[in-house]
């Protein structure tokens, strides 16, 4: 069958792991696309530096716009505004499609790449930039579009609710659990990202304007950071039966005419222990969302983390290899890869 080739920008705490699955999975990820994905170079600052995880030499390059040049499918995972911006839209004028996991980006400048990846007919796919491996773009766009959508409440900073764990449970401090997270390969190349709220901003906005059908712009989610939040604060909080989190909160507003309107912000909260959210521990993420016909769902798991993350992107890169092969994300023989069906009993016990 076809080959795609595969251009990845970045390879930090995401993209080694992605490049690592890429090589090691190959043939299965083949078997899922419906086409070969052919790692084809890896575009990085500096391709001698140190990095956990050991990768063939000769895929590195300096040379981003070259590589991009050479691909079907560009994943980008440098992360910031410029020069990934530049480097997806000279992908998608090129005619390949893109994944992305930059949420700083989407929510910037959103519009001006959708609609430029609708000029080109190319894809654009950014499911990792929310809530790290927790599907929840796509379940908003696609599963929900038939539903009207009136509130999400969530954590969606997974740095964040690392480090007010740890100041929970174990009282350390901010810049210590901040450390911790950093090494885990949570936290943004500037953890003030994290910290100061930003990442939880920008992810509000995006879940905003996928739920409401809207545009809403970054700088209008009211923002609040932790970076206040005291020890004796969280221990204050502990001992009338509370823990603090950081929330986004995006819901439909109806002013006193009636008119509808959206209502998007970040800030740290007094959340009960009894509540689902007090046990959302470490770097795990929460997302409920409120639908008026589906009522409450929730969405739950790993909010950060480079191989965790690399699950959401090579979920899209599959995704996007599928529909340029197939014209459709249609699930072919190869989902079933001749695994052998088994009974219920074989798979569960009963009790
Ligand atoms: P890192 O900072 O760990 O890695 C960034 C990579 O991009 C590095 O390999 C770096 O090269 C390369 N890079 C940066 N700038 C340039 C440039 N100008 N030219 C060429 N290469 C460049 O980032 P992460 O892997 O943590 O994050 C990547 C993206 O994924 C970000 O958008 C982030 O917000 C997002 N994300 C991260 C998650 C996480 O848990 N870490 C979870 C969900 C999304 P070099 O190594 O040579 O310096
Ligand atoms: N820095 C981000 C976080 C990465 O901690 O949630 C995942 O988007």
């Amino acid at each position: 069958h076809r080959t795609l080739r595969v251009a990845l920008l970045g390879a930090g705490s995401v993209g080694s792991q992605v490049a690592r699955l890429l090589l090691e999975q190959a043939d299965e990820l083949a078997s899922r696309a419906g086409a070969g994905l052919e790692l084809i170079g890896i575009a990085v600052r500096d391709v001698d530096a140190k990095r956990d995880v050991d990768l063939p030499h000769e895929l590195y390059t300096t040379d981003a716009d070259q590589l991009i040049l050479q691909a079907d499918v560009v994943i980008e995972l440098m992360g910031g505004i410029e020069p990934a911006r530049s480097l997806i839209m000279l992908a998608l004028e090129t005619g390949a499609d893109v994944v992305t996991a930059n949420k700083a980006l989407v929510a910037a400048h959103g519009p001006e790449l959708f609609s430029l990846a609708e000029r080109v007919g190319a894809q654009l796919h950014y499911e990792a930039a929310v809530a790290g491996a927790i599907p929840i773009i796509r379940p908003l766009r696609d599963s929900l579009a038939g539903d009207r959508v009136d509130r999400i409440l969530g954590i969606v900073n997974g740095t964040t609710n690392f480090i007010l764990d740890r100041m929970d449970t174990r009282g350390d401090t901010l810049e210590e659990a901040l450390r911790i997270a950093t090494d885990l390969g949570y936290a943004e190349a500037d953890p003030t990202a994290d910290i100061e709220g930003h990442d939880a901003q920008q992810k509000a906005a995006i879940l905003a304007s996928i739920a409401f059908h809207t545009e809403v712009p970054v700088d209008r989610v009211h923002r609040e950071g932790i970076t206040k939040v005291t020890s004796a604060q969280i221990e204050q909080a502990a001992r009338a039966g509370y823990v603090v989190k950081l929330l986004a909160i995006c819901e439909r507003t109806h002013g006193a005419d009636g008119e509808e309107g959206v209502s998007a912000r970040v800030y740290p909260a007094l959340v009960a222990r009894s509540h689902p959210l007090a046990s959302v521990h470490g770097g795990n993420n929460a997302v409920f969302v409120q639908a008026a016909a589906a009522g409450s769902l929730m969405f739950y798991g790993a909010g950060a983390g480079g191989v965790e993350t690399a699950s959401a992107v090579l979920g899209d890169v599959v995704s996007v290899a599928r529909r340029r092969v197939q014209g459709g994300p249609g699930l072919g023989e190869s989902m079933h890869a001749g695994l052998p069906v088994l009974d219920i009993d074989d798979i569960t016990t009963r009790y």
